[in-house]
């Protein structure tokens, strides 16, 4: 017999998928179920069906879902050493394959990791004929990466000749300069339900896989793998190794880099 509760939240785990195409399912169960527990708890539901109920009714609330399962932190340059090697060696290498280069950063919350990559490529002359996609599944995560104005502790690993070219000071505030905020294309995408593009030089995909299933990575990585161009790269996150990457047709290039056969 299956416990009640743990009916109640697989009955959960289905109402979501047919009402957002949100599949809970495919996330760590344990982490996720004890993340939604507190929040369900808090706002004071005894089972998550008369939570469900209320989230359907009340937009805030569901709101608050959203935002408790997807886990927006971001940073400017999150692990630095990694972006220098995306700097110094990575990008000038798929510079001088295709000097038109095709970008993605996958699951960008709120938008410092594609505004990262943007000064790069601004920095090289790459930028004005490079493409830069940016996706989530969050819609208030892309509300604020569109707006592109941050805090200035999030700007604390943005070496200092960036932060004077890349941004302008608003008081307390920084706002990202045109020139980069033009350069991306933001929009929404559940990158376990939606079909991607392909032909990308660059697949940025940081600290989300963490919160997959094994089985759900998988697939992920065959994605990413068909969405590269041969000798195009896919940088993952600094707790992220790939496990066999060959089973992907990927090769490691560099620690959390690899390249597409
Ligand atoms: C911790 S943030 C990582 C942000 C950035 N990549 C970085 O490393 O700083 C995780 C992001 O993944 C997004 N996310 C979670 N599930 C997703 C899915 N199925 N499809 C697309 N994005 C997803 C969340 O909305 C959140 O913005």
């Amino acid at each position: 017999m299956i416990p009640l509760e743990d009916r109640d939240y697989s009955q959960f785990i289905e109402q979501v998928k047919g009402k957002t195409g949100i599949d809970l399912a495919q996330y760590k169960e344990a982490q996720m179920k004890r993340r939604l527990t507190t929040l369900r708890m808090k706002n004071g539901y005894q089972t998550f069906a008369s939570f469900f109920k209320a989230m359907m009714e009340n937009e805030s609330l569901f709101y608050e879902f959203l935002d408790r399962m997807t886990i927006n932190v971001s940073e400017f340059w999150r692990n630095p050493n990694r972006w220098e090697t995306l700097r110094q060696a990575i990008l000038p290498e798929l510079a001088r394959r295709s000097p038109r280069l095709k970008c993605w950063s996958a699951a960008c919350s709120t938008g410092e990791e594609p505004y990262s990559l943007a000064m790069i490529l601004s920095e090289m002359n790459l930028l004005r004929q490079s493409q830069i996609h940016a996706t989530d599944i969050d819609d208030g995560a892309l509300g604020r990466a569109k707006q592109a104005v941050y805090m200035e502790r999030s700007l604390k690993d943005v070496p200092p000749a960036y932060i004077k070219r890349y941004f302008k000071q608003e008081q307390l505030l920084y706002r990202i300069v045109d020139e980069l905020k033009a350069a991306i294309q933001f929009r929404k995408q559940n990158l376990l339900l939606d079909s991607f593009d392909n032909h990308y030089d660059l697949i940025i995909c940081r600290n989300v896989m963490i919160y997959f299933t094994e089985e759900a990575k998988s697939k992920l990585y065959h994605k990413f793998a068909k969405s590269l161009k041969s000798g195009g790269v896919l940088f993952v996150g600094s707790t992220e190794q790939i496990f066999s990457p060959g089973q992907y047709e990927l090769e490691p290039l560099e620690t959390f880099f690899y390249r597409k056969k």
